[in-house]
């Protein structure tokens, strides 16, 4: 059984110092457990509060750090950007990649998702490659197409043998920052999807070791059922992972 994952995105909030404040009172309220050779409690900090964030976690190889986007050339003049070497050096092992707020916000598209996937396998980091459709998809039944092109866009940057897998973020876009969370129904049918479409592109193997995490509107009310769902390897969260309290108890529930 793969052990659950909890994953926090900070999204542009919490600076150096209020990363600080969230580890000290974070540990305060939860000792995470180390239940194998990767880390289950992974937070997403603004990348200037990385170096913060890993100066707060120590030494505890159980709480993984990574950067909520990277550019997928190693350096040039890409103003406001960062290459994944340099948030591996900053204390990343992680990086999101084609988040929803990307995609829709800053107009990320499939193509540029398969290059930062390329970019952060380069150079050791693991992807948490976000996918998820739209309120007007869903309504038209495209639930499936639109998140097997983005999985299959992704999958074209993960070189066949690839020491480390990635991780996979089902977030519905409508339930994203709303409140409204997707029925354990509609969850499992989506991850269900997923962990078959990732076999048939590469192998059971293969898919069998990709974690497939939901996101959207997860909160500690929800957290449980949404983890019991099958097929459901963890939880990535949003606005309930900014406070430490609301966070550990998530992360107790993995
Ligand atoms: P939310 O965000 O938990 O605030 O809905 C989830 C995400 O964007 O990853």
């Amino acid at each position: 059984m793969r052990p659950k994952v909890i994953a926090g995105n900070w999204k542009m909030h919490h600076g150096p110092s209020a990363t600080r404040r969230f580890f000290s009172r974070f540990f305060s309220e939860f000792s995470p457990r180390f239940e194998g050779a990767e880390p289950t409690i992974l937070i997403f900090p603004p990348a200037i509060s990385l170096p913060a964030a890993a100066e707060s976690r120590g030494g505890r190889p159980e709480i993984g750090l990574g950067i909520q986007n990277i550019h997928w050339e190693s350096k040039g003049a890409l103003t406001g950007e960062h290459s994944a070497s340099m948030a591996l050096a900053a204390g990343a092992r992680f990086a999101l990649v084609g988040h929803s707020e990307r995609r829709h916000v800053f107009g990320e598209t499939d193509a540029q998702v398969e290059l930062k996937v390329a970019a952060a396998i380069r150079e050791s980091l693991t992807p948490v490659v976000c996918v998820g459709e739209t309120l007007d998809e869903r309504r038209g039944g495209q639930v499936e197409e639109v998140i097997v092109r983005q999985l299959d866009a992704a999958l074209l940057g993960v070189p066949e043998g690839a020491k480390k897998p990635i991780l996979v973020a089902y977030e519905p876009v409508w339930a994203i920052g709303t409140g409204e969370t997707a029925t354990t129904d509609d969850v499992a049918e989506a991850h269900g999807i997923l962990r078959r479409r990732l076999t048939e592109v590469r192998s059971d193997g293969f898919a069998q070791g990709v974690a497939i995490l939901y996101g959207g509107s997860v909160k500690p009310g929800n957290a449980a059922d949404l983890l019991a769902v099958a097929d459901v390897d963890g939880v990535l969260v949003g606005a309930a992972s900014l406070d430490p309290e609301s966070f550990a108890r998530i992360a107790e529930s993995g």
